[in-house]
């Protein structure tokens, strides 16, 4: 008893899910925005949600309901123990953004459980938790947000069932821009307007930018970069629910982006670029676009956060 953790914090991260081509199979961490959970031991067995505050304001507090608390129980099932544990989340990020906002809470509170526990599982298993905490968040346990979320840095979805995840290496310099629009897009909603039936044609395109996505990174060969960040199948249907879309992807690349396009499900709007410098240029002209349709907003300027989730506190 003596040595056991009583109370662990941890920051999770946000994440951009997709990158224009990769629907489904590919993501990147941020360095933030995050959220931050505070997992306690507590005498009564069991998880139990006991604050959320910020951003989340508005989220379930029952465990069953919410997708900290979700994951966190498959985590406690699985080592088959009756601790008993109490989550305080600190959402620093609005909820339906596209960055990643559920992923980032389940993250967050697996990693700070399975720290309290004294490290029973392995990232690869929690990320099987993280993702039972997405399907309450939006029905389908994609892993595009969770796995960067919970490994750090460019992440490849090769199979979500059985998970088959690995990290890509990229560019060190390369930077993300984020700007995230004050209107609210649910994750469920925007899957079921995807069309069910792919032409050919259009998969060929596709999955020729997947690859020269993942070769352009791996090679740090920019204009690869830029020409394979191209979604010709998703992006067409979701963007008429972001108004300005296309201007703010105009303006990025006008500004020098090496390409652009929604982040995750929307309504934030995602651009990579060289270097720290265009990024911050890239998203002053992707700020203007939006004020000048009314829209509030916010920008994230961050390097690939190659860290993912850290443990803030421990004790
Ligand atoms: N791949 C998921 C989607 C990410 O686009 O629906 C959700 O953030």
């Amino acid at each position: 008893m003596g040595d056991q953790l009583n109370r662990v914090k941890v920051f999770a991260p946000a994440s951009v899910a997709n990158v224009s081509c990769g629907f489904d199979v590919m993501g990147f961490a941020l360095e933030r925005p995050g959220d931050e959970i505070i997992a306690c031991r507590s005498e009564k067995p069991g998880i139990r949600i006991t604050k959320v505050t910020g951003e989340g304001g508005a989220l379930p507090t029952s465990v069953d309901e919410n997708t900290a608390g979700v994951a966190a129980k498959k985590l406690l099932e699985h080592v088959n123990s009756d601790v008993g544990i109490e989550l305080e989340i600190y959402k620093k990020m609005p909820l339906g953004s596209g960055l990643g906002s559920s992923a980032a809470s389940s993250v967050g509170a697996i990693v700070a459980v399975n720290c309290l526990l004294g490290s029973p599982c392995s990232r690869n298993e929690l990320l099987g938790f993280a993702a039972e905490g997405e399907r309450i968040a939006c029905g389908t346990p994609h892993l595009d947000n969770v796995a960067p979320s919970l490994f750090g840095g460019f992440v490849f979805i090769r199979s979500q069932q059985p998970p088959d995840v690995f990290e890509l290496d990229c560019p060190i310099s390369l930077f993300a821009t984020v700007v995230h629009p004050q209107i609210e897009i649910k994750t469920e909603d925007t899957r079921k307007i995807l069309h069910r039936n792919v032409s050919l044609q259009k998969a060929v395109t596709q999955w020729g930018n997947v690859g020269g996505l993942v070769a352009g990174l791996l090679k740090g060969d920019y204009g690869l970069i830029s020409r394979s960040l191209q979604d010709v199948i998703i992006e067409p249907v979701r963007s008429v629910l972001i108004p300005g879309f296309d201007d703010v992807k105009k303006a990025a690349l006008d500004a020098g982006a090496l390409g652009s396009g929604i982040s995750g499900s929307g309504p934030s709007i995602f651009a990579l670029s060289v270097d720290k410098k265009t990024a911050e240029s890239v998203g002053k002209a992707m700020q203007d676009i939006f004020t000048k349709v009314g829209l509030e907003n916010e920008v994230y300027v961050s390097k690939i956060n190659k860290a993912g989730p850290q443990i803030l506190e421990e004790r």
